[in-house]
């Protein structure tokens, strides 16, 4: 009940007939109805604004959960210490050349934040070995892009990501791994981690090796584009170094 309709009269042998309570039966429905609505439409806004709170926090939580397991990578390999955020960062700048949407460029970065998080499951002696992996030793490492797909299936909010973490060590023709895809079959977000990948690691110091020079890394991808890296992402990557944004 929303309230209460009384009416009286004040003129002298005036009764109320039932025509009049029809009437004021009728007037009092449609005000409560009106009433009604505008308490429905307040509720309504409120309940939207709570919701729209509590996605922001959610979508917070989500990028605080993707730099911890990104962090959770860098602890067991000591080596590879702001790779995923550097790695982050390229693909990032590769994905805006490529004007892509800005949600896609998001998506792309936290991806890259997490594109070896399968290392996760293999230990940091056998990756910062000084000399060549043997041949298990390469099977097994090889089995990190499976094992981030793995770990990242259970989770619905970031399975969109699976593709980038998967298929980072494709090549665009075809020779790599694990499913051996090639050019376009390969999704983009694998495509550009790639390259952005095999720039940091070349740009940075390793178990095995001293950093190269950034002239260097990046001759190297000119060298391998169309061959290990999808030419288009390369293009990309070289007009991005071009207007300074990938500098030493
Ligand atoms: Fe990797």
């Amino acid at each position: 009940m929303l309230g209460l309709l009384a009416a009286a009269s004040f003129t002298r042998r005036t009764i109320f007939t039932e025509g009049h309570r029809k009437f004021l039966h009728i007037l009092a429905t449609k005000a409560a109805a009106a009433l009604e609505n505008t308490r429905l439409v307040e509720q309504l806004q409120g309940a939207n604004r709570e919701l729209l709170e509590a996605n922001r926090q959610l979508q917070e939580n989500f990028q605080q959960s993707i730099l911890g397991f990104a962090r959770a990578i860098e602890q067991n390999d000591p080596y590879t210490r702001g790779h995923s955020d550097r790695v982050a960062q390229y693909s990032r700048i590769i994905a805006a050349e490529l004007a892509l949407d800005a949600s896609i460029v998001e998506d792309i970065f936290f991806a890259g934040q997490l594109h070896d998080i399968g290392k996760i499951g293999i230990s940091s002696q056998k990756l910062n070995k000084a000399g060549k992996l043997n041949a298990p030793e390469i099977r097994m490492f090889r089995r990190h892009p499976e094992m981030g797909k793995q770990i990242l299936e259970p989770i619905p909010f970031m399975r969109h990501l699976i593709s980038g973490v998967y298929c980072h060590h494709e090549r665009y023709d075809g020779q790599g791994y694990p499913q051996g895809l090639c050019g376009e079959e390969i999704p983009l977000m694998g495509r550009i981690i790639a390259v952005a990948d095999t720039y940091d690691a070349m740009t940075s110091d390793r178990s095995y090796r001293k950093a190269l020079p950034m002239q260097v890394a990046v001759e190297e991808l000119r060298a391998n584009s169309g061959t290990q890296f999808d030419p288009m992402v390369v293009q990309s990557f070289l007009a991005a170094v071009a207007k300074g944004q990938i500098h030493e």
